[in-house]
C-alpha cells in the first residue's frame, strides 16, 4: 500500500476526503493543535494492562505526569454493551484529564462502536499497534497488524472519519528504519492525529527486550507532520531531556520505570514507602482492583521484599484494602529501620554509580528495574549510540532497561502480567474484536 498523495490514489476506505472529515468535525483538534489543547505534554504515562488504572493515573499526575493512557482494552468485549467488561474495566473522574484511552482492535466498525462509548469522557482514542505478545498473535492485534498496512490504515480511518475526538496510534519499529518510515506515514496518513514509537522490534520483548532505538523514533520524527511521543529506555528523570534532545520528539512516553518510580517525571528521588502509601490513601477514595495494587505494591518494593521476605508473605496473603495497608504500613517500619541503621545517611546529590552507569540507590528508594543478566554487549553498545545522539560527555544515567516489568516478583504476587508485559493478562485473554 502507498501513501495517499491525492484523491485518484486515496484507498477505497478513505470514503471522505481531509477537508470533509474537517468539515464533518469542526472543533476536533489535529495533530500539533490536539498537542497543544492537551497542554503539550512532555511526560506520558504509557498504556498498561492492569497497571495504568486510575487510581495510578492519579498518583502519577500528582508528580508531574502531563498525560495519561488507560490500560488497553478490548475492543469487542467493551464494545459489548451486555458484558460486564466495560463495568469491570473503565474508570474515570473529573481529574482524569488529559486521557488517552487505548483499544486494541482488527474489526474498524467494532473498533468505532467500544470508542464511541468513551468518547465524551477522553481526549483521544489510541490504537494498540504494538502488543508483541502470544495472545496478541492469536488474537490477530497490537504488533501482529504491522504485517497488515490495510488493515492498520482501515483501523485508524474508521476512527478519523467517524469519531468526536481525534485517533492516536502507539508503534513499534522494524528492523529496517526504511520500513518503519513507510509505516508511520501510513499510520499518519490514514489520520493519526500524534504517533508514538515504541523503539523496539516486535521481537524484543521478555528476555530479548534489549534497549530502544531512538534512532529509529528520530527517523520517524523526521518524516512526519503530526507529534511523535518516544517510548522506551527512560530509567531516571535526566533521560527525558536525553530522550527528547536525541529523538526530538514532542513527548517522553514511559511504562517499566514509571511502575517502579511514580515519580519518575518529577525529578524527586523519594521513599518507596511514601508512594506506596499515598497510592494506598488514592486506592481509599478510587475503589481499585486489588490484584493491580498488588503489583503495584510489588513493584515498589520490588528491592527490599527480597531482603524483607516475611512481608513479602504477608503481602502475597492481602486480600482487603486493611491487609494492604496494614502491609504496607510494616514495610514503611522496617525500612525505616533500615534507612536509620546506615552509617551515613542517604545523599541524593552523592549516589554512586556501578560500572554500567546504574546508580546504587538504597533498596527503599524508588528506582528503576535494572537488567544486568541480558543482553549485555549488545545493550551497551547501543547505550552508547543513544548516548552519542544525545550528549557528546555521556551522562552517569544510562538508557539500559529491563522490560521484563511483569517480574516475577508481581507475578509470586498473583499479577495477571505475562512475564514480558506489554499487554496480555490472564484476565484479560480474550480475544480482540
Ligand atoms: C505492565 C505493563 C503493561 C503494558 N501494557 C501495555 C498496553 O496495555 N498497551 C500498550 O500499548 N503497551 C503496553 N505496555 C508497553 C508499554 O506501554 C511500553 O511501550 C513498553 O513497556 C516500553 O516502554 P518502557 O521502556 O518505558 O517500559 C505495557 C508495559 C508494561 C510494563
Amino acid at each position: 500500500m502507498t501513501v495517499p498523495t491525492g484523491p485518484a490514489e486515496r484507498p477505497a476506505h478513505f470514503t471522505m476526503t481531509e477537508d470533509e472529515v474537517m468539515a464533518k468535525f469542526p472543533a476536533r483538534a489535529r495533530g500539533f493543535e490536539l498537542l497543544h489543547k492537551l497542554g503539550n505534554p512532555k511526560h506520558v504515562v504509557a498504556p498498561m494492562v492492569d497497571q495504568s488504572e486510575l487510581a495510578w493515573r492519579t498518583l502519577s499526575r500528582r508528580y508531574d505526569a502531563h498525560l495519561c493512557y488507560t490500560p488497553m482494552f478490548h475492543a469487542k468485549s467493551f464494545a459489548d454493551e451486555k458484558a460486564k467488561y466495560f463495568h469491570e474495566q473503565w474508570q474515570t473522574d473529573g481529574e482524569d484529564r488529559p486521557l488517552v484511552v487505548q483499544f486494541c482492535a482488527n474489526d474498524p466498525d467494532i473498533l468505532l462502536n467500544a470508542a464511541k462509548r468513551i468518547e465524551h469522557m477522553a481526549d483521544a482514542v489510541d490504537i494498540n499497534l504494538g502488543c508483541p505478545q502470544h495472545i496478541a498473535r492469536r488474537g490477530r492485534y497490537g504488533s501482529f497488524l504491522m504485517d497488515d498496512w490495510d488493515l492498520v490504515s482501515r483501523l485508524i480511518r474508521r476512527l478519523h472519519e467517524a469519531l468526536a475526538i481525534p485517533v492516536t496510534a502507539k508503534i513499534r519499529v522494524f528492523p529496517d528504519v526504511a520500513k518503519t518510515v513507510a509505516y508511520a506515514r501510513i499510520v499518519e496518513a490514514a489520520g493519526a492525529q500524534i504517533i508514538t514509537v515504541h523503539g523496539r522490534l516486535r521481537e524484543q520483548k521478555g528476555h530479548k527486550t534489549g534497549l530502544a532505538d531512538w534512532a529509529q523514533i528520530k527517523a520517524v520524527k523526521d518524516a512526519v507532520s503530526v507529534p511523535v511521543f518516544a517510548n522506551g529506555n527512560i530509567l531516571y528523570f535526566e533521560d527525558i531531556q536525553r530522550c527528547l534532545d536525541a529523538t526530538t520528539a514532542d513527548g517522553v512516553m514511559s511504562a517499566e520505570t514509571n511502575l517502579y518510580n511514580p515519580a519518575i517525571f518529577s525529578g524527586k528521588v523519594l521513599p518507596t514507602w511514601q508512594l506506596a502509601q499515598e497510592y494506598m490513601e488514592i486506592c481509599r477514595e478510587i475503589p481499585t482492583n486489588q490484584s493491580y495494587i498488588r503489583g503495584h505494591l510489588f513493584k515498589l518494593f520490588r528491592y527490599s521484599l527480597p531482603i524483607h521476605t516475611d512481608l513479602r508473605q504477608r503481602l502475597v496473603e492481602a486480600r482487603t484494602m486493611d491487609e494492604f495497608a496494614g502491609c504496607v504500613e510494616a514495610i514503611k517500619v522496617r525500612l525505616m529501620a533500615d534507612a536509620a541503621a546506615q552509617s551515613s545517611p542517604f545523599d541524593l546529590d552523592a549516589f554512586e554509580v556501578d560500572e554500567f552507569g546504574y546508580r546504587k540507590y538504597p533498596h527503599w528508594i524508588c528506582q528503576p528495574a535494572l537488567r544486568f543478566e541480558h543482553d549485555k554487549e549488545h545493550s551497551k553498545s547501543k547505550r552508547l549510540l543513544n548516548e552519542a545522539q544525545a550528549d557528546p560527555k555521556p551522562a552517569a544515567s544510562t538508557a539500559e532497561q529491563t522490560t521484563e516489568a511483569a517480574d516475577s516478583e508481581a507475578n509470586a504476587g498473583g499479577s495477571a502480567e505475562d512475564d514480558a508485559a506489554d499487554c496480555s493478562t490472564k484476565r484479560q485473554k480474550t480475544a480482540a474484536t
